[in-house]
């Protein structure tokens, strides 16, 4: 960690370390070739074998079953917001779960294309809970329906997929949690995610989704926002980010050599405890998301006397503990603890809180 702080940014956020180290190689030299990998041509057999070993360890990491296409897509997860309902709304009416400023820009977007009927939503208590099934009310026929997995703002995070109707395609924002925590991807006909947080570096988007809900898609749509041309170029019909894919190749093969997303799971549980535990037994600090709805990845939390808080952002970021001030939308503070997040600067955090208290309670 020579000269590195913990950084508990929400996006972009912190890479495994020996993933930083490989691709400071790769840059000056991928495999041997004399060439780094930012200098390669997407074209060429270097960096086929870049795409080839990304999109194989992604299968492998997700058990992404050979009935769904793996897609490195440009845009970030905004673009999604427009191209899915661009492809699949058609006029129709889609089913949305409302659980926070990424759900309502999605909603937004899919307004533009056919009906948005919300399912369900936690609006009213400024989305501190993810609504629980008796809550969901879906429309007659959804042409799919979408949800936000964990909702990076407000720290919640659905603990499984809802039930949806048979036959409704389901459709899943899971920019900060996908690969977290195992998924049955095979429950989804398209899942995507910004890579910036759990996944690689800002840039590329990492879309998995059923072959032949693709095909579906809308035809007369300008290409590159038809699935199926990325499906038929294997994400390649325009310049991709090359450099992307080759960090989530290798952000895969660490995952990998963690012992998968069991061990993901676990170590992500561990960590979000330690913090939790203390914010239950504070007098100064408390938690915002409620207990049956936490998410792993990002925990929000305020102080009881909100005005202590740029005290407490200021001293943790003197302390090397940086990233720590919530959205601009809700405030208080925010710890995003993704998989690559040391379980040592948890502590550290927690150590740092505590002491604060000591001095403030
Ligand atoms: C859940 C969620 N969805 C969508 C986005 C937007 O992603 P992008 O900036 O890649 O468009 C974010 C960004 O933080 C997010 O957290």
């Amino acid at each position: 960690m020579t000269g590195r702080i913990y950084n508990f940014s929400s996006g972009p956020a912190v890479l495994p370390e020996p993933v930083l180290r490989r691709a400071q190689a790769a840059i000056w030299d991928l495999d041997g070739t004399g060439i780094g990998v930012l200098e390669h041509s997407h074209r060429g057999p270097a960096f086929t074998a870049v795409l080839d070993r990304a999109e194989a360890l992604v299968r492998e990491v997700g058990g992404v079953p050979a009935s769904h296409a793996v897609l490195f897509l440009p845009g970030g997860a905004s673009t999604q917001f427009f191209q899915v309902p661009m492809n699949f709304l058609g006029g129709g009416t889609a089913d949305y779960c409302c659980t926070g400023v990424w759900s309502q820009k999605a909603i937004a977007e899919a307004r533009r294309f056919g009906a948005v009927h919300v399912a369900c939503s936690s609006e009213v208590t400024d989305f501190d809970h993810i609504p629980p099934p008796s809550e969901h009310r879906w429309s007659a026929a959804p042409a799919y329906v979408h949800v936000t997995s964990n909702n990076t703002i407000y720290g919640t995070q659905w603990t499984r997929e809802p039930e949806v109707p048979p036959g409704v395609p389901l459709v899943c924002d899971a920019s900060s949690d996908l690969f977290s925590r195992p998924i049955a991807i095979d429950r989804y006909d398209l899942v995507y995610a910004g890579a910036q947080k759990n996944l690689g570096p800002a840039g590329v988007t990492l879309v998995i989704a059923r072959k032949d809900f693709l095909e579906r898609g809308a035809r007369d749509l300008p290409t590159m926002l038809s699935y199926r041309t990325h499906v038929a170029e294997r994400s390649m019909y325009n310049t991709p980010s090359t450099f992307g894919i080759y960090v989530i190749g290798e952000v895969m093969a660490w995952i990998l050599e963690q012992g998968g997303l069991t061990a993901m799971a676990a170590r992500n549980q561990a960590k979000a405890r330690v913090l939790y535990d203390f914010l239950d037994d504070s007098r100064l600090f408390h938690g915002t998301a409620r207990a049956d709805s936490r998410s792993l990845m990002n925990v929000t939390f305020r102080c009881r006397d909100t005005s202590l808080e740029p005290a407490v952002i200021a001293q943790a970021t003197a302390r090397g503990l940086d990233g720590l001030k919530g959205h601009r939308s809700v405030g208080g503070m925010r710890a995003s603890i993704y998989n690559a997040f040391p379980p040592a600067g948890v502590d550290a955090l927690v150590d740092f809180l505590r002491e604060f208290e000591r001095a403030h309670a």
